[in-house]
C-alpha cells in the first residue's frame, strides 16, 4: 500500500503521477457543428441535417482532427500535399505549389521570376485585373499588351513593347480559350523574359497537345467558386524549375517556413526574403483534389460540345467567330463572335435569349449577351483597371510607377485609353454563348440549329465568310 510519503515522491523519481489520466470528456477541435455547418452550405433539409449530427455524434474522433497544413498527424499526407501531388500527376510539372488565390499564385510566380522595382511585365489588354495587379504587388510595372481575334495577347504586338526593363511576359487565357502560345514563346526566349501563364479561366486546357500552364516558366491557376476547377477560394502554381519554385514558396510561406533549415543563411543570393501566407486551406484542398480528378474530363466534355456545335454553324458575312488557337485543346465553356457592329450584336444577343440559347450557370448565372461600349465598368478589360491605370498605392507614393529605381532605368509610364484599340473594340463587340457541360448531342443539334436561325435572320449567308472551326 502506498504510503502518504511514497505518494510525495515526484514521478520522474519512480512515484506516481500527479494526473495520471484526464477525467472530463475530450471533445475533438473540429468536430460535429462544424460539419453541420459545412453540411449546410449544400442545402440539406433539417432532418438531413439531423441524420448527419446522430452518425457524426456517435464516431469518436479523438482530438482530432485539426484543419492545420502542417500539424496534421503524419505519415497521412495532408490534403494539400494530396491536392499538389495530384497537380504534378495531371499537368507532369515537377513543383507544384497550392495557393489560396490565382493572385497569390500570381504575385508568388512574379516575384519568383525577379519582377520587383525598376522592372516591367508585358500583360494582355484583355484577361482580369489580377494578373496586373500581381505585377504592381510585386513592385514592377504592367505594360498592357494589346490583343487579337482570339482576344488573347496579340504575339505580334509583343516585341514592341520590350525595353530593357522587361523581365517578363505574362499572357492569359480568356475563358477557355489559349493564347497563342509558340510565337509568344519565341518572343520570350529570344528576349530572355520569363513566361508566367494566366490560366485562371482555363485549366485543363491545352495547346499543341500541352497543357496550358506547362508552357511557360511558371503558370498560374485560380481555383475560385467561378472557375471549370473551381472551389471556393484557392491558387495553383506550377513550374518545373527548382529555383522558381522555392522563390515562390518563399513568398507564399512566410519568408521560409518550409526551407530544410529556417534559419540558415541563404544557400544562394535570391534565396531568402521576406514573404506572406498564401497558403491553400486543408478544407479548400480536400474540395480541390476532387475537382482536379474531375477537370480533364469535364474539359473534354465542354471541347466535345463546343466543337460538335461549332461543326454545324453557317458562315455569315457580317459574323467573325473568335480565333481559336487550338480549338482541338481549349477548354471551350463559350461561344464567342464578333457582330460587325453593336447594334447588330444587342439584336442577335436579345434574339438568342429568346430563342433559349446561351443560358448558362454551370459556371456562374448568365445569359447570351454583348457588351457594348456604353456597359458599366468591367475589370477584364485594362481600360477599368483603375488602381493600375492611376497608378496610386496605398501609401501615396506612387510605387513602383514613379518609383527612383525605376526612374533611374529610364522607365516611365502613362496608361490611356486607346493604347490597345484592338482590345476595346472586340471586347465591346463580342457577342457571348454560354454553354452547358451536360449538353446532350440532341441539345447541341437545336442549339447549333437556333443560332443558325438566328444569325440567317440577321446577317447574310456566305460560304466565303470566316470559318468557326
Ligand atoms: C485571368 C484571371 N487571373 C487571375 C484571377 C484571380 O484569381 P483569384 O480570384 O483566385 O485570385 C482570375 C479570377 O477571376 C482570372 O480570371
Amino acid at each position: 500500500m502506498a504510503t502518504a510519503r511514497d505518494n510525495e515522491r515526484l514521478a520522474i523519481n519512480g512515484g506516481p503521477k500527479a494526473f495520471p489520466a484526464m477525467h472530463g470528456r475530450k471533445k475533438p477541435k473540429i468536430g460535429v457543428e462544424e460539419f453541420l455547418s459545412i453540411a449546410e452550405r449544400f442545402g440539406f433539409s433539417a432532418e438531413a441535417l439531423e441524420r448527419i449530427r446522430s452518425v457524426i455524434g456517435d464516431e469518436d474522433l479523438g482530438a482530432g482532427p485539426t484543419l492545420s497544413r502542417f500539424l496534421t498527424a503524419r505519415p497521412q499526407a495532408t490534403k494539400g500535399e494530396a491536392f499538389e501531388k495530384l497537380a504534378r500527376e495531371t499537368f507532369g510539372t515537377k513543383y507544384a505549389l497550392a495557393c489560396n488565390s490565382g493572385t497569390g499564385a500570381l504575385h508568388a510566380s512574379f516575384v519568383a521570376a525577379g519582377v520587383g522595382p525598376g522592372t516591367e511585365v508585358i500583360v494582355p489588354a484583355v484577361g482580369f485585373f489580377a494578373t496586373a495587379t500581381a505585377v504592381v504587388m510585386s513592385k514592377g510595372v504592367p505594360v498592357f499588351c494589346d490583343v487579337d481575334e482570339s482576344l488573347a495577347m496579340d504575339p505580334g504586338k509583343i516585341e514592341a513593347l520590350i525595353t530593357p526593363r522587361t523581365v517578363a511576359v505574362a499572357p492569359t487565357c480568356v475563358m477557355g480559350t489559349v493564347p497563342d502560345m509558340d510565337p509568344i514563346l519565341a518572343v520570350a526566349r529570344k528576349h530572355r523574359l520569363a513566361v508566367i501563364e494566366d490560366c485562371a479561366q482555363s485549366p485543363g486546357a491545352k495547346y499543341r497537345g500541352r497543357y496550358v500552364g506547362t508552357l511557360g516558366d511558371l503558370g498560374c491557376f485560380s481555383i475560385s467558386g467561378y472557375k471549370i476547377v473551381g472551389g471556393g477560394e484557392g491558387g495553383l502554381l506550377l513550374t518545373d524549375a527548382e529555383r522558381l519554385f522555392e522563390r515562390a514558396r518563399q513568398l507564399a510561406e512566410c519568408g521560409g517556413l518550409t526551407r530544410p533549415d529556417r534559419f540558415a543563411p541563404p544557400r544562394y543570393e535570391g534565396e531568402l526574403f521576406c514573404g506572406t501566407n498564401y497558403r491553400m486551406s486543408e478544407l479548400e484542398a480536400a474540395v480541390d483534389v476532387v475537382q482536379l480528378r474531375k477537370m480533364p474530363a469535364l474539359v473534354r466534355q465542354y471541347n466535345t460540345i463546343k466543337r460538335t456545335i461549332l461543326g454545324q454553324l453557317r458562315t455569315y458575312r457580317q459574323v467573325v467567330p473568335q480565333k481559336l488557337n487550338d480549338a482541338e485543346g481549349e477548354a471551350g465553356y463559350m461561344i464567342r463572335f464578333f457582330p460587325e457592329s453593336v447594334e447588330l450584336g444587342r439584336k442577335i444577343a436579345a434574339a438568342l435569349n429568346a430563342e433559349g440559347i446561351g443560358v448558362g450557370d454551370f459556371i456562374w448565372p448568365s445569359e447570351c449577351s454583348i457588351r457594348g461600349p456604353q456597359a458599366p465598368p468591367d475589370w477584364h478589360v485594362y481600360r477599368w483597371m483603375f488602381p493600375v491605370l492611376l497608378k496610386t498605392d496605398p501609401a501615396g507614393s506612387n510605387c513602383p510607377f514613379d518609383c527612383p529605381i525605376y526612374r533611374q532605368r529610364g522607365g516611365r509610364i502613362e496608361y490611356r485609353r486607346g493604347d490597345c484599340p484592338r482590345a476595346e473594340d472586340l471586347f465591346d463587340r463580342n457577342v457571348m454563348i454560354w454553354l452547358d457541360p451536360c449538353y446532350s448531342p440532341e441539345d447541341c443539334r437545336q442549339i447549333a440549329g437556333g443560332i443558325n436561325k438566328v444569325l440567317s435572320a440577321y446577317c447574310t449567308e456566305d460560304p466565303a465568310a470566316t470559318r468557326w472551326l
